[in-house]
């Protein structure tokens, strides 16, 4: 168990687009394994490999239902649809919380980390922790896409990602 310390903005990193990954080899799988005890740690529901400062196509998304923990490498999205409007945090912005309209299901192709190749649909939330993620490591921030904030009064049960 390895808790790495979370990146907050401003950072470069943060709004970098991120480096393929080549190489699936032990080290990649620690760093899936710390990556998901950092989010458990800071309670989050997903978290991206610039949160830790690494430079890489890396997140792991777990919303805590039935579709247990995520492990994304090389993510790519093949489509949208629809739309929800929902809160939204980051846990690079300890505190702050938006409204973000995103599309309401994703369907996506990713790596998992043993280098196998899969294909993931996802709706509602998870689709919008997936998202999320994906934006992370294109250095896209979804404070670039609140519509709103939110008060400390409207926070009821929002998580961070
Ligand atoms: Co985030």
């Amino acid at each position: 168990m390895a808790v790495r310390r979370i990146v907050n903005y401003p950072a470069e990193i943060l709004e970098h687009k991120c480096k393929e990954v080549v190489k699936f080899d032990k080290k990649l799988g620690k760093v899936l394994d710390d990556m998901y005890d950092t989010m458990i740690e800071f309670d989050g529901v997903g978290l991206a490999a610039p949160q830790i400062g690494l430079d890489a196509r890396i997140a792991v998304v777990d919303i805590d239902d039935e579709s247990g923990t995520i492990e994304m490498i090389n993510p790519v999205i093949l489509e949208q649809q629809g739309e929800q409007t929902g809160p939204e945090g980051c846990l690079s912005f300890p505190g702050l919380y938006g409204e973000v309209t995103r599309p309401n299901y994703v369907r996506i192709e990713a790596f998992d980390r043993k280098g196998r190749k899969y294909t993931l649909e996802a709706e509602e939330f998870l689709a919008r922790a997936i998202q999320h993620e994906i934006d992370h490591l294109d250095g896209i921030l979804f404070t670039s896409k609140v519509t709103r904030y939110l008060k400390e009064d409207e926070l009821e049960g929002v998580e961070g990602e």
